[in-house]
This record gives structure tokens, C-alpha cells and sequence, in this order.
């Protein structure tokens, strides 16, 4: 009806390491939802900035309170410009990576103390957190195998950093169950995205669109 207010949308994303598949994930979910498709850090023309400083390997060392500060400056302009104007219109939105990356990459894997990383994450969003949070785990060998060369930042980091990115983000999942969902990203592209769909439909009662597929 004209002028009826929808109820906001919700905020899923899709978390991992590297080569777990969640950009594919993300774009299959969100089409078969009917929600608006982002990533982080992006998703804005600063945030994009901010992604190639992050991203591209350089000779400077970029220190970890900086990397944090930086994926936190590129999320808060990607709340304010896009994601929360259309969660208040009603609108789903599925990002690809949010506040899980930053504990996972900047507290377990920088070492950056976990309390003051989410501390820093609730600053940037305003208290936001996602309404869902889903995993795909991918042990770290097989994920970092499956990406392309040349290798950007984070991928060119040692095994040992990216074990405990995937044990950070199990922890996260563990302790907030009621938050997250873990499924295992090693089965084919297929069974994922029906698991995936399976338990945003469960957790959060969304169906497809009329006249989508799912
Ligand atoms: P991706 O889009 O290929 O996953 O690359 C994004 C990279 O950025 C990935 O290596 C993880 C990193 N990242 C963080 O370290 N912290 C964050 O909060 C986010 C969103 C990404």
C-alpha cells in the first residue's frame, strides 16, 4: 500500500579465508533472495581506494592498528552511504566480508587483542553487527591453493597466519552460535549455496522473490 513501511531489511554476510568460495556464494545467495550484493572492504568509491591500498603488496609495512583502522574507515562509509539506507528501505543486503574479517584477520591473525578489535568495530558501524554471519570453512592449505597468482597482500601472508584466521573465525562461530552458521566449503559450488539458502531460510524465515529461482 502507498506509504506503508516496510520492515528493515537484514544484513547477511558471507565470511572465510581465502578461497572459500564466498564471493560466489554471496552472488548466488543474493539472487536467489533478491538482495543487494556488496563487498568489503569496497563497496563505496572510498571504500574501493581503501581496498587497493589494502590489498596491493608494497615494501611499506603497513602496521596492524593501521590495517584495522583502515578496513573500519572503508566499512563505516559503506554503512552510511549504501548498506543502511537500504536495510531502512527495506531492503536485504548480503555483503561479502564484514565485522567477522576484521576479528578473524586483524585480531587472530595480526594478533591485535580481540576485545579491542570488536570495541573498534562496533565504533565503525554504530553497534551494527549482521543479522546473520555465514562461514564458509575451507581448511587454509586447500582455500589458498584454489586462488589465482599473482597473490595480493594477505594472500602472500605464511601459513601460519592464515591457520589461525580459520581457527579465529571457528572461535567466533563457536561463541556466538545464535549469530553464525559454519558449513563446510569444500563440497561442490552446488550443495554449498543449497546448504547456504537452507539456513538463511531457517535463521531468518527469508523466501525468494516471487517468480525467482532458488
Ligand atoms: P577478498 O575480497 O578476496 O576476500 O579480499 C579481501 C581481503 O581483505 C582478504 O584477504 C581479507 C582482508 N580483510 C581484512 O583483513 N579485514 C577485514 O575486515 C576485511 C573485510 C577484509
Amino acid at each position: 500500500m502507498p506509504g506503508e513501511r516496510r520492515p528493515p531489511g537484514r544484513l547477511i554476510c558471507v565470511e572465510g579465508g581465502e578461497g572459500a568460495g564466498k564471493t560466489t556464494q554471496a552472488q548466488m545467495l543474493a539472487r536467489a533472495i533478491g538482495a543487494h550484493l556488496t563487498r568489503e572492504p569496497g563497496g563505496t568509491a572510498l571504500g574501493e581506494r581503501i581496498r587497493e591500498l589494502l590489498l596491493t603488496p608494497s615494501s611499506e609495512k603497513l602496521a596492524a592498528r593501521s590495517e584495522l583502522m583502515l578496513v573500519l574507515a572503508a566499512r563505516a562509509q559503506h554503512l552510511a552511504e549504501r548498506i543502511e539506507p537500504l536495510l531502512e528501505e527495506g531492503s536485504h543486503v548480503v555483503v561479502d566480508r564484514f565485522s567477522g574479517s576484521t576479528l578473524a584477520y586483524q585480531g587472530y591473525g595480526r594478533g591485535l587483542p580481540i576485545p579491542e578489535v570488536r570495541q573498534a568495530c562496533d565504533i565503525a558501524t554504530n553497534g551494527r553487527w549482521p543479522d546473520l554471519a555465514i562461514l564458509l570453512d575451507v581448511p587454509a592449505p586447500a582455500g589458498l591453493a584454489r586462488r589465482r597468482e599473482p597473490s595480493d597482500r594477505f594472500e602472500g601472508e605464511s601459513d601460519d597466519f592464515h591457520e589461525r584466521v580459520r581457527d579465529g573465525f571457528l572461535a567466533e562461530a563457536a561463541a556466538e552460535p545464535e549469530r553464525w552458521v559454519v558449513i563446510d566449503g569444500t563440497r561442490p559450488a552446488g550443495e554449498v549455496a543449497g546448504a547456504v539458502l537452507e539456513s538463511v531460510r531457517g535463521r531468518l524465515g527469508l523466501e525468494a522473490p516471487a517468480g525467482t529461482a532458488s
